[in-house]
């Protein structure tokens, strides 16, 4: 027996309507916000994330599913959306239309993660990154779209965080005085933060191991290091979410775990105890698109986990919409009232009306039990009998009435019925 591979997962029909839900939501919160769906492939040549993401980090060290294609080039199947999307805006030379761009994303993600509830080793985001403009006036912007999004899904006790980790011109500086208040305590670190001693400096403050916890709610302050612009950008955010009204925290050990971010970093978290840590983050990087070859060009963006999303409806018992069954459901009695059958779904179908056509060797009462199952709107019925007086019996299933029709009528009558 195959099983799917681990940290994967099928999605069936009776998960369905959660993930339409969720995005149906998506897109029509990008709609009200103005971004257009990009789609990216699967996999894109890897130093696309060795250089973006960044060559010391756990998503590019550990976790991406990198191999060589026939050709023996590089590729990685993608661990996130946003270095894609910076890729295709430099490819097809977007920076030449009108500034900021902005483009969305539902997209599956691939990370070697350690399985666990609300982490997969393939996952689906859906994110958005708004591109060209250096005003924290789009930070908030963005911040307010993820809200807006999770509460209007139903979510509720979510947290905020934000922070700033400054700019190449501030950030060294900072990194300077972390590693110095660090020296003499490399010994009570944990194995990973002994490396980002060195190598990601930033990523000692937001480790989950207790000891360095403790120490790092010691260490000194990014936003007590900020250069004037920086420090001017995150007040000016402040000021913005104050007036949207987003209840906010500071968190300082928020850094985030990929090398492009610049300034304003922030997640929104679920109740405490809610399934898994983070339900989305994001934030500026002002140099990627740099990095990647192209101008210098401002930009930000947010990416949440479905997965994460569905887990947290379903805690919060939020159920979603019925996904609308088949209009309907015909029902047919013996060999020859199938072949009638066959005609009358091809007729229907024609005029596009969705049909449900099942196997008529089965008894009428399991018959009705499937469409009732399926949320069939009508069944109709066809029996020996009605063969020969050339009827149909059309059940409506929601009131469970029954009518006799003239066959040739049938279509006239449901389209009456339906539209
Ligand atoms: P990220 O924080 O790495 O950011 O991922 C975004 C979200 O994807 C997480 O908050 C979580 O909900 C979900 N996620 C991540 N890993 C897993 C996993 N293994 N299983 C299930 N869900 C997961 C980014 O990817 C950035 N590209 C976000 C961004 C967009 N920054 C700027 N623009």
């Amino acid at each position: 027996m195959y099983k799917a591979p681990r940290g994967t997962q099928d999605i069936p029909p009776e998960e369905q309507a959660y993930w339409r839900h969720v995005e149906q939501q998506a897109v029509y919160i990008c709609q009200l916000y103005g971004y257009g769906r990009i789609d990216t492939p699967v996999f894109e040549n890897a130093a696309l994330f060795t250089r973006s993401v960044g060559q010391g980090t756990d998503i590019v060290e550990k976790e991406v599913y990198t191999f060589p294609d026939r050709s023996g080039k590089l590729l990685t199947l993608r661990p996130e959306g946003t270095a894609p999307v910076c890729r295709a805006y430099l490819e097809h030379g977007y920076a030449s239309r009108t500034k900021p761009i902005k483009l969305y994303y539902l997209t599956s993600v691939f990370r070697y993660d350690r399985p666990q509830a609300g982490r997969y080793r393939q996952h689906h985001q859906f994110g958005y990154e708004a591109i060209g403009d250096p005003n924290p006036l789009l930070d908030a912007e963005v911040i307010d779209m993820a809200w807006r999004f999770y509460v209007n899904l139903g979510l509720k006790k979510l947290s905020l965080k934000i922070n700033s980790i400054g700019c190449a011109d501030c950030r060294p500086a900072y990194l300077e005085e972390l590693r110095r208040f660090y020296t003499d305590k490399q010994d009570k670190l944990c194995p990973d933060c002994k490396k980002r001693y060195s190598e990601n400096t930033l990523r000692l403050l937001d480790c989950k191991n207790k000891n360095c916890q403790q120490l790092a709610k010691q260490a000194p302050h990014g936003l007590d290091n900020l250069c004037g612009e920086c420090a001017g950008h995150f007040a000016k955010l402040k000021v913005f979410l104050n007036i949207l009204g987003l209840p906010f925290k500071i968190d300082h050990r928020l850094v985030r775990g990929l090398d492009y971010y610049t300034k304003t970093v922030f997640e929104i978290q679920p109740p405490e105890g809610g399934a898994q840590s983070a339900l989305g983050g994001g934030g500026r990087y002002d140099d990627l698109m740099e990095t990647l070859g192209g101008v210098a060009t401002p930009a930000l963006g947010y990416a949440t986990g479905l997965e994460r999303i569905i887990l947290n409806l379903k805690e919060g018992q939020i159920i979603p919409p019925p996904l609308p069954g088949p209009a309907i459901f015909i029902a047919g009695l013996g060999v020859e009232a199938t072949e009638e059958a066959l005609l009358l779904a091809v007729l229907l179908r024609n005029s596009g009306i969705g049909v449900f056509q099942a196997s008529a060797d089965r008894s009428l009462k399991s018959q009705l039990r499937q469409a009732n199952g399926l949320g069939a709107r009508f069944v109709v019925i066809i029996g020996e009998e009605e063969l020969i007086n050339k009827q149909v019996i059309l059940r409506d299933m929601t009131t469970g009435k029954q009518d006799d029709l003239p066959t040739e009528e049938i279509l006239k009558e449901l389209k009456k019925r339906l539209f």
